[in-house]
């Protein structure tokens, strides 16, 4: 593998708040040699009912055991255990897409979590049961997920901008009991049909028994009364006060599925415990961002993610933090809603995405010097690598030149955060575009296809050699794939699926995906995902789809593909395709372009060459095509794309 050319001679970024990294060697140092210890000491901060017996069982290696034989609930630790000292401190102050604020305290929160729980009692939920959640930012959706730990039900939530189908797919691969969802959502102050779809999904999913339905837009919506319930009525309806005692759970058991984009056309569901995820969940934050009673946390990510979950929901709340939690989009009304929001409620951590950063780059100084930010004191991101150039702007223009930038590598498996700033514990000198050390009791390396560590500044593999609290337990139902994914490369090692290096100061430089897995605006796509989307139009014989690079996406898909004979390449038919991803998967899988050729480069044995694709979209030189089975498909494809191109 070749060197990479990174900004290593970037300079390191000195502001105030930095030290030698003493006190972070030291903290590495005694999670690596003794991690056992380590989390035995760690697992205290959070309640339990029973504590553990063992820290770590490994002995079915990979299936980690971590905290065997504790007994806990993470709603109790999120909220029961905050009702003596901040009964009444603000946990969510929400803001909706139309401008519309609530705020919810501890105990409000609490309150409502029992009553939801009492409803999911009454309709047969039981531990171990699974529950679907198909809402929009909205304080139902984390009450939801509360609710369902509650009663020791595994949730799983799909992210409302999903199809139907992919929604339907996600309800019948778990087999969950019951959905909550809403009448609608809004975007850019339009209604979205949400419930509409979920009627659509409903249709092929039998083991829905029961529909909670959120009122948001308020417009009228077909009711099945058979099946559907309203939300609120039905919460009004429940005595005040109501308690319903959170389950008593193995540390163990599952505490939520959540669908991610893997190699293959179906989605896996990663499947995350309570006991090590919550002690992850809370730790994680801590160390890195180190909120207090003080602080406003804003991380901007939507619930229906991974990171929404975690730090929207179980860390900032295990914490007993003040959140914001924000329903819409960043430029509607104007551009400056984000900035409008920050000075309204006094943020004072923001945590968001790289894609973020540079659209607000894009959109210019002037809406942002119309707001005070003086509360901010700390920024962070997520979801993709982010260039030096928007970590420098960051840093400069929200930043002042004098708060940290938090880059935090991490993925929906791994459960928290495993590369980042830890300001928590001593933050190190910062360099634009790294996230610097692995966090303590995690043992991350690069190494090179031979399974070798990889030489310092050379681009390779990033793994992880130990477990860890927060990782993810298996794949829901599938633990053969499980193995193979993560664990079938290099044996007993974790394979992130990630391209990485290491510098000479052993700060990690995070470069992107190593497979067949897209970032795109920071969600996570799988190509083939995109290609089975394409191939199931009856126009399309075959498609390869991938990323190509953008300026403020990151990256974006790209699909070649061949008709079946009978179509011809059309405008209407391009639209057409469009329109059908956006169906099969939503609108976040929206190609940015769909190139028709007569014939995609294939080697002899009929495989697509992604290189020969990949180069003509970036003009690269095309390489050896001595192997193709047909050497005249690269120039189709290469004419096919420059007079695309130049239409365009
Ligand atoms: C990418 C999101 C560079 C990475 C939390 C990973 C990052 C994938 C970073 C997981 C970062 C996430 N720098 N790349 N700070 N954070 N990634 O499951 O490719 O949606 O494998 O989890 O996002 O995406 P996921």
């Amino acid at each position: 593998m070749s060197e990479t050319n990174l900004p290593f001679d970037e300079k390191f970024v000195i502001i105030k708040q930095i030290s030698s990294g003493e006190k972070l060697k030291k903290e590495i140092e005694r999670s690596l040699t003794n991690p056992q210890g380590f989390w035995d000491e760690k697992a205290e901060a959070i309640d339990w009912f029973k504590k553990w017996d063992k820290v770590l069982d490994d002995s079915n290696k990979p299936f980690y055991k971590w905290f065997k034989g504790g007994i806990l609930n993470i709603s109790y630790n999120t909220l029961d255990r905050h009702i003596k000292t901040r009964k009444d401190k603000i946990a969510y102050i929400w803001e909706g897409e139309m401008g519309e604020i609530k705020t919810y305290t501890y105990y409000q929160l609490y309150q409502e979590v029992n009553k939801l729980a009492k409803i999911f009692k009454e309709y047969g939920i039981e531990k171990g049961d699974r529950i679907a959640v198909y809402l929009p930012v909205i304080p139902e959706l984390p009450i939801t997920l509360l609710a369902a730990a509650r009663v020791g039900a595994i949730h799983t939530v799909v992210f409302s901008g999903f199809s139907s189908e992919a929604l339907a797919d996600r309800i019948n691969d778990c087999e969950a009991k019951i959905l909550v969802t809403a009448d609608g959502s809004f975007r850019r102050g339009k209604i979205v049909e949400i419930k509409k779809n979920a009627d659509r999904a409903l249709e092929t999913t039998p083991s829905i028994q029961k529909v909670i339905v959120v009122k948001r837009t308020g417009h009228e919506i077909e009711i099945n009364s058979n099946r559907d319930i309203w939300y609120k009525e039905t919460i009004e309806a429940v005595e005040e006060k109501t308690y319903v005692p959170p389950e008593p759970m193995a540390a163990t058991d599952p505490l939520f599925i959540l669908y991610t984009s893997g190699t293959t056309g179906k989605p896996k569901g990663v499947q995350h415990g309570i006991g090590g995820y919550n002690v992850w969940a809370y730790w994680t934050l801590k160390w890195a961002f180190n909120p207090t009673d003080q602080d406003i946390w804003w991380c901007t990510a939507d619930i229906g993610w991974i990171t929404g979950h975690t730090y929207n929901v179980y860390a900032p709340l295990s914490l007993g933090i003040t959140s914001l939690l924000f329903e819409g989009t960043p430029d509607f009304p104007a551009k400056d809603r984000w900035w409008a929001m920050i000075e309204r409620h006094g943020v004072t951590i923001l945590y968001t995405t790289p894609t973020a950063v540079r659209m607000f780059m894009k959109f210019g100084e002037e809406w942002i010097n119309k707001h005070d930010l003086s509360t901010l004191r700390i920024l962070g991101t997520v979801g993709e690598p982010i260039n030096p150039e928007a970590w420098k702007w960051f840093f400069k223009v929200i930043g002042k030149e004098k708060m940290a930038i938090i880059d935090t590598w991490w993925q929906t498996e791994t459960g928290g955060y495993m590369i980042a700033p830890l300001s928590g514990i001593d933050l190190v000198p910062l360099k634009p575009g790294s996230a610097t050390y692995p966090l303590p009791s995690i043992n991350a390396e690069v190494y090179d296809d031979r399974g070798q560590p990889a030489k310092t500044g050379t681009k390779g593999f990033l793994i992880i050699k130990s477990p860890w609290p927060g990782m993810l337990q298996t794949l829901w139902k599938d633990p053969e794939r499980f193995k193979q994914t993560y664990f079938g490369r290099w044996e007993n090692l974790y394979y992130t699926g990630d391209y990485a290096v290491k510098d000479k100061e052993g700060y990690f430089w995070l470069l992107g995906r190593a497979d067949e897995v897209l970032k795109v605006a920071g969600h996570r796509l799988g190509t083939v995902e995109l290609e089975s989307a394409l191939v199931s139009h009856p126009s399309v014989s075959e498609a390869a789809v991938m990323g190509k690079e953008d300026a403020v996406k990151g990256e974006v898909p790209v699909a070649f593909i061949v008709l079946r004979s009978g179509y011809e390449p059309s405008e209407e038919l391009r639209i057409e395709l469009i329109k059908h991803v956006r169906a099969t998967i939503g609108p976040i899988a929206t190609p940015d372009e769909i190139i028709m050729v007569n014939k995609l480069p294939k080697t002899r044995s009929g495989k697509i060459v992604r290189r020969i694709l990949r180069a003509v979209l970036i003009g690269s030189p095309i390489g050896d095509t001595s192997t193709l089975e047909d050497a005249s498909a690269v120039d189709e494809v290469k004419a096919t794309y420059e007079k695309m191109k130049k239409k365009t």
